[in-house]
């Protein structure tokens, strides 16, 4: 799931626009208040399963040696492979290991029901599948994107908690003018995160997870910046939503991201209001690519 960046109104002209401009897809009528709706596991296609299980393939080959070992353990424990998991054997078995269940949803959905349900563990999943078309690239995320990428991390104690601590944030950050903020933050972790590992760089950003391209491409030596995570400068960068990133932020482990994110963002959204924001491809004076001369 990624925050859509709308109050809810304009979120909801968007739904409504979609019948003529199809800016959203996805069937809100069902709905309730918190944006949830069955997920109607029976309706699913053998197409669909069987495109599911054409994306699962690529991305399971990929995986190995790139991805963090906790993403590559709870993902085999799913035993999703075979095609669009059920949700609800999904959260019983989520709920078990860190008291998260995920709730479906239609498509993105208004931030401030997207931070709450975090806020409550319970991770929005889209319930729809792209097309054959979208094999490669998809704009919005789609129910491939939001499972096989975030699903298996929620399974990790203390990634789970951030997440939680996550949404509770955001429900701040909206009191306090500092959503774009925090949008940078989700962005460059939960959705195109690096970590370190004894065998050196992993991945753990779920829009990388899912992604055929840049599950390769984030770990090579390319222009692109492979750097320490430091929360502010990270709420200061620019990013990239139609192209591979030009920064990626790396983090020791999860307590750190648990631990640099726990203190009041108050005075720090304050400061990021008084300078500019950094160009996405940024190197600041003092920073070092931690991939260079590799
Ligand atoms: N500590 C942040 C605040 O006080 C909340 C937060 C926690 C944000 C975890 C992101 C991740 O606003
Ligand atoms: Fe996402």
């Amino acid at each position: 799931m990624d925050t859509a960046l709308v109050s809810n109104e304009e979120f909801l002209a968007t739904v409504a626009e979609k019948s003529d401009g199809a800016a959203l897809r996805g069937d809100y009528s069902t709905a309730d208040a918190q944006y949830v709706v069955k997920q109607n596991w029976a309706a699913y296609t053998q197409e669909e399963h069987a495109l599911w299980r054409r994306l699962y393939k690529r991305q399971e080959a990929l995986v190995p040696g790139r991805a963090c070992d906790e993403f590559i353990t709870a993902l085999a424990a799913l035993k999703a492979a075979d095609g669009i998991p059920d949700f609800e054997k999904t959260s019983e078995a989520l709920e078990k290991a860190t008291g998260w269940r995920i709730v479906a949803v239609p498509g993105l959905i208004p931030e401030q029901a997207f931070f709450n349900h975090l806020a409550n563990r319970r991770f929005p999943v889209t319930v729809w599948l792209r097309t054959p078309a979208e094999f490669d690239y998809i704009v919005e995320p789609d129910v491939f994107h939001d499972y096989f990428g975030h699903v298996p991390l929620l399974f990790d104690p203390v990634f789970a908690d951030h997440m939680q601590e996550y949404g509770k944030g955001g429900l701040k950050a909206m009191k306090l003018g500092g959503l774009d903020y925090l949008a940078r933050l989700y962005w460059y972790t939960v959705e195109f995160g690096l970590i370190q590992s004894p065998q050196g760089l992993r991945v753990y950003g779920a829009g990388i997870l899912s992604s055929g391209g840049e599950l390769e491409y984030c770990l090579q030596n390319t222009p692109s910046r492979h750097i320490p995570l430091n929360v502010e400068r990270c709420m200061r960068t620019l990013y990239k939503i139609d192209s591979y990133q030009e920064t990626y932020f790396v983090i020791r482990d999860f307590k750190q991201l648990f631990e640099d994110t726990a203190p009041d963002f108050t005075p720090m959204y304050e400061r990021l209001k008084q300078v500019e924001p950094l160009p996405a491809n940024t190197l600041l004076p003092g920073e070092r690519d931690l991939l260079a001369g590799n």
